[in-house]
């Protein structure tokens, strides 16, 4: 994954242009700002996160102002809008999972890690973030892992262990090529 900061210069590719062009080749001619969702989605998955240089080069590509790649990718939580670690623990906090503690989860998770919300371990491998309900209700509290978004349901300080635990594991017998 490529790694920028939030003032670098994003030059795209010629091989993430020629994917944002076959996007944008499926809408009528002037919509090509229907292809923001999934143009913003290639980028993240590029970068990791969308950084307001890769915003401004998206408007540039779509000829569209700043301002309308900035409004969309602050609307949908599932953009990042700063690097994040390679693992993000994303933790319901709405009513059901908060009454069965997602607020204990949470403050765990920031102890174990040793970082606040939002912020990235020195690792690089995780971020956590409160997020709003997933969905899974019946299994609080739960919490998914990007990038895969796989969820962990009926969550307590040992499977929290266990999972960070397996992840750091997996991580260390794959190590990642660059
Ligand atoms: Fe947490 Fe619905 S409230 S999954």
């Amino acid at each position: 994954m490529l790694k920028i900061s939030d003032t670098e210069e994003v030059i795209f590719s010629p091989e993430l242009i020629s994917k944002f062009n076959e996007i944008v080749a499926r809408y009528p001619e002037g919509k090509q700002k229907s292809a923001l969702l999934p143009v913003l989605h290639l980028v993240q998955a590029e970068y990791g996160w969308v950084s307001t240089p890769a915003m401004n080069k998206v408007a540039d590509y779509l000829d569209i102002k700043p301002i309308e790649v900035y409004e969309v990718a602050t609307f949908y939580t599932m953009f990042f809008l700063e690097p994040k670690g390679k693992y993000v623990l994303e933790v319901c906090r709405t009513g059901p999972c908060s009454i069965v503690g997602a607020d204990k989860m949470m403050k765990y998770i920031e102890q174990k890690l040793g970082v606040k919300e939002g912020e990235v371990t020195e690792d690089g491998l995780f971020s956590w973030r409160g997020v709003e309900c997933l969905a899974a209700c019946g299994m609080a509290p739960v919490l998914q892992i990007g990038p895969d978004y796989t969820y962990y349901e009926n969550l307590n300080e040992a499977k929290v262990d266990e999972l960070i635990d397996s992840l750091r594991l997996k991580t260390v017998e794959k190590p990642q090529i660059n």
